[in-house]
């Protein structure tokens, strides 16, 4: 286990697991996930309303966690530069990835690109909180944090940047301590 699954690991089992549960079952249709690491979200995709999974990361790695009737292709890529057409998606997902996307207006863009109008975008990230005092204990530890946690970076605010790119926020949410922002933003 690294840094960062040891630093997640509580996390996960406290807050992110209920997130998870209310959020990616509203995937339908074709469904992209950008960093699908080990494939954590797989098993709660409802295979009623999704056609296909097209599952991408930086790099291929086993996923562990596969539901087996679940429609899944593997691409390697980044999420700034998707290879796939304009407006191929009906959902896109994004958990735990914009920590650590090395541009990230480009990956919102690429996002809007790829969605269909109509379709919807599923995220869920860790943000610098808004409480001060957690925000500085936040911003010191990001002197050092990319560095041991493979890129990640605890001080961004993907929502806002999600809020302000014409999306359609039909659903939102905060949990544990203000540490991790959730929604459901539709493109028009
Ligand atoms: C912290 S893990 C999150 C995994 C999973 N989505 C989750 O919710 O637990 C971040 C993942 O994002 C991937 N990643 C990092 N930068 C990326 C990029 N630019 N494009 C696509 N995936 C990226 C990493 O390889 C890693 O698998």
């Amino acid at each position: 286990m690294n840094i960062y699954d040891l630093f997640m690991s509580p996390l996960e089992k406290r807050f992110l697991t209920k997130i998870r549960k209310n959020i990616i079952p509203r995937a339908l249709g074709n469904v992209l996930e950008i960093g699908y690491g080990t494939g954590v979200n797989f098993q709660y995709y409802n295979l009623a309303t999704v056609k296909s999974v097209s599952a991408l990361d930086t790099k291929s790695t086993p996923a562990v966690k596969i539901k087996a009737e679940l429609p899944l292709k593997f691409f390697e890529g980044r999420a700034e530069d998707l290879p796939f057409l304009d407006e191929s998606f009906d959902t896109v997902v994004e958990t735990l990835v914009f920590c650590s996307v090395k541009n990230l207006d480009n990956a919102m863009n690429e996002v809007l690109r790829v969605l269909k109008p109509g379709g919807i975008f599923i995220f869920m990230d860790h943000v610098l909180p808004e409480k001060k005092s957690m925000a500085s204990l936040f911003k010191a530890t990001n002197t050092v944090w990319p560095k041991i946690a493979g890129g990640c970076n605890l001080t961004r605010e993907p929502y806002k940047l999600i809020e302000a790119s014409g999306l359609v926020i039909e659903q939102s949410g905060r949990s544990g301590h203000d540490i991790f922002r959730w929604g459901i933003g539709r493109k028009a």
